[in-house]
């Protein structure tokens, strides 16, 4: 059991954010395959202060879904814990806070993982935050801004300003802003965090492909839990699978080629329920790669499903080769 302020998960693996992908019709079906909380892709918080884009199918949690965390990204703490209460009360479990986009345009405009350069600012964001909701509040960073010994020094004030705080989980993505996606996820900084705050709920994030490898994690970090997020990309079943092994039983077999087939539109409708139909198909083109790795002829037949153009000929690809729809 993982306990997130008064949430409380029955396994310590979830749903990480992932922008342009973890919207409502990749959490649903994270949801219905296991996953006990997923969390949507960062959100500007200015989004908060125009009331059109807020009420929009993208933003709201839907009723078919588990527990749904809010991650918020901005750098006033004002805007920010507006964009929070506004958040909870559109029906969001738990907002979290982004201390670790890389992307040039968040950077420039001293958010995401600038903030991790500016400890007093991120911890500022944090208390402002926390005084405007009740629900449990997270935050999600980098390892440092660089690889410099400054740059893991301040990591670790926010991490110790987070703890004084009252966070509910700090969640740690194991390589600094500066690398990206490059080389490894360092788990062993992670783990450090959580020696030096046994108290604290440290989650870590990085290379989490398989069930296998996140059971290995959570057994052998020491941390209270994991976050997986491209291992869940066009592949919900990661958390049934998961959820077995951890169980101690052994992995379920499949998707079987019906089931592929069957998710796969299930996820295309969902998404064609928030777009309108050609955009809907293009929009759902970036899934089809995760989602032909399970069919053996994987290369055609992402060929195929991401040359669909209609709601029709994506329908046909699948009939194709799952044998469905
Ligand atoms: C396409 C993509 C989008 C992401 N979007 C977000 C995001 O919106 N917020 C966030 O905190 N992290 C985001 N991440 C980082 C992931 O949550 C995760 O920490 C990182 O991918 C490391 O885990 P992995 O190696 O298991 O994928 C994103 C990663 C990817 C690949």
């Amino acid at each position: 059991m993982l306990k997130l302020g008064n949430l409380k998960l029955d396994v310590p693996f979830f749903q990480a954010p992932l922008s342009g992908y973890s919207d409502r019709a990749m959490r649903v079906l994270a949801c219905k395959y296991g996953a006990p909380l997923t969390y949507t892709g960062v959100m500007l918080d200015k989004i908060a202060l125009y009331r059109k884009a807020f009420d929009s199918l993208y933003v709201r949690p839907g009723e078919d879904e588990g527990p749904v965390g809010a991650q918020i990204l901005g750098s006033d703490p004002e805007t920010m814990s507006i964009a929070a209460e506004s958040f909870a009360n559109l029906g969001f479990d738990l907002i979290d806070l982004n201390f670790a986009c890389p992307a040039p345009k968040v950077l420039r405009r001293f958010s995401g993982g600038y903030l991790l350069k500016e400890p007093e600012k991120a911890i500022k964001i944090l208390q402002y935050v926390r005084n405007s909701v009740s629900c449990p509040v997270t935050i999600k960073l980098r390892t440092g801004f660089d690889n410099s010994q400054e740059s893991l020094d301040k990591f670790r004030q926010i991490c110790q300003g987070a703890v004084t705080e009252g966070v509910d989980a700090i969640i740690i993505h194991g390589r600094h802003v500066k690398k990206l996606y490059r080389d490894i996820s360092n788990w062993e900084i992670i783990s450090e965090v959580k020696r030096e705050f046994p108290q604290a709920t440290i989650i870590g994030s990085g290379d989490l492909m398989d069930a296998e490898t996140v059971v290995e994690r959570l057994k052998t970090s020491g941390l209270d839990g994991v976050i997986i997020a491209r291992g869940a990309i066009g592949n919900p079943w990661i958390f049934r699978k998961t959820r077995a092994l951890f169980g101690g039983r052994p992995k379920p077999e499949g998707p079987g080629l019906t089931e592929q087939g069957e998710v796969y539109l299930r996820h295309y409708e969902l998404i064609a329920e928030m777009l309108p139909m050609r955009k809907s198909v293009r929009y759902f083109r970036k899934f089809a790669v995760g989602y032909s790795k399970h069919h053996p002829e994987r290369k055609k037949v992402q060929v195929d499903l991401i040359s669909a153009k209609t709601r029709d000929e994506l329908y046909a690809a699948v009939r194709e080769w799952y044998g469905v729809g």
